[in-house]
């Protein structure tokens, strides 16, 4: 492990956290679902009857809902969701109205829909944040105080399970990507072993005026910027699908002053090189320590990771009528589903 100071010099000013991993959890499942089509109002409806499917029994214990605009140009609406307990998530979706609902969505509409389901042990789970705020899978677990932050190698050392894998791929680069036919197909994409799976969140609707004044002036575009750079260039950074949404109050129907990242990387070993090197990570990484080490006032920005490791088969990820560029859809083998 390298020193926790070495890399970061203000890091020992965030009160950092962590997951706190409740005994008793086994398996959690988190699920990735999507509509996409040419505009919100095409796929409204697709969106509120998954909405009410995600409210029934067995459903999620948290829910989050997001936007964005693919570079495709389309629309896409995003729910995540997550279960404490991965035998509740398959008893909901297999419920027939879960899977009803899914079997009858139409080949030939406008709409496509995808599914990215994974159920895993809580060892190859790790949550940061630089303050007590809570989001995604850690509102079902819990927080707790953490040194594990501040240097290189943090986010690997917060996964119990690295003390004795190293998660590497058996995929070095990432494969060219294939422009197969997938609209008007139901297709399950095969992602290969330790495939890594992070949601960053950047929250400042709780930030004060000078607090806004530092996202703006050092960090909105920089981390725009970074993003990008993962989302464009796959063979550097190893990242295989990239969304940058908005988060959304589904009850207002809103924007709010939140926004996460949703990625999958070849492996962890791929998106730890990518975060050590590229200038805008290394600029966004700096001014955010370094507005720790100097506020004037109490930083209530809420920076944040959650991240998962995947081994074969823990992952299902469905398209329905998908474009072909469409999270994993390019990259790996894809079978017909019913
Ligand atoms: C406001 C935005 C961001 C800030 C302030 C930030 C800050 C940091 C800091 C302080 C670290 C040091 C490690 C730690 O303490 O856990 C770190 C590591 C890392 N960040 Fe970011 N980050 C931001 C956005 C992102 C985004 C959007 C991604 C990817 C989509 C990302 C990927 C990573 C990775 C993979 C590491 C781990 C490197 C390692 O452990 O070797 N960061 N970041």
């Amino acid at each position: 492990m390298t020193h926790p100071t070495a890399a970061c010099p203000h890091a020992a000013d965030v009160p950092w956290r962590a997951a706190r991993l409740p005994p008793g959890v086994e398996r959690v499942s988190h699920a990735i679902l999507g509509v996409q089509a040419a505009d919100a109002e095409a796929s409204a409806d697709c969106a509120t009857e998954l909405r009410a499917l995600l409210t029934q029994v067995d459903g999620p214990g948290h829910l989050e809902c997001m936007r964005f605009v693919d570079p495709e140009g389309l629309h896409c609406q995003v729910f995540l969701a997550y279960w404490l307990d991965a035998a509740a998530y398959q008893r909901w979706r297999a419920s027939p109205a879960v899977d009803g609902w899914w079997r009858a969505l139409p080949r030939d509409s406008a709409v496509g829909v995808w599914c990215e389901a994974m159920s895993l042990p809580l060892t190859r789970f790790q949550y940061g944040a630089g303050n007590d705020r809570i989001a995604g899978m850690v509102t079902l677990t819990g927080v707790e105080p953490s040194t594990k932050f501040g240097y290189w190698g943090g986010y690997r050392d917060r996964i119990p399970a690295s003390v004795e894998d190293k998660f590497l791929s058996p995929v070095q680069q990432v494969p060219a990507p294939n422009e197969r036919d997938t609209r008007g197909r139901r297709l399950r994409v095969e992602a290969p072993d330790n495939l890594c799976y992070l949601r960053e969140g950047q929250s400042w609707d709780e930030a004060g005026a000078e607090e806004r004044e530092v996202w703006q002036r050092e960090m909105d575009a920089t981390v725009t910027d970074w993003v990008a750079t993962l989302r464009d260039e796959p063979e550097r950074t190893g990242c295989l699908s990239v969304r940058f949404c908005r988060e959304w109050d589904a009850g207002r129907d809103s924007a709010l002053e939140r926004q996460s990242q949703i990625v999958f990387a070849l492996s962890l070993h791929h998106i730890e090189r990518a975060a050590r090197t590229i200038p805008t990570h290394l600029a966004v990484k700096d001014s955010f320590l370094r507005m720790h080490a100097n506020a004037t006032f109490e930083p209530r920005m809420h920076v944040w990771v959650e991240m998962f490791i995947l081994k074969r088969g823990e992952l299902v990820a469905d398209y329905v009528n998908c474009h072909p560029r469409t999270g994993l859809l390019p990259y790996f083998e894809a079978v017909e589903v019913a």
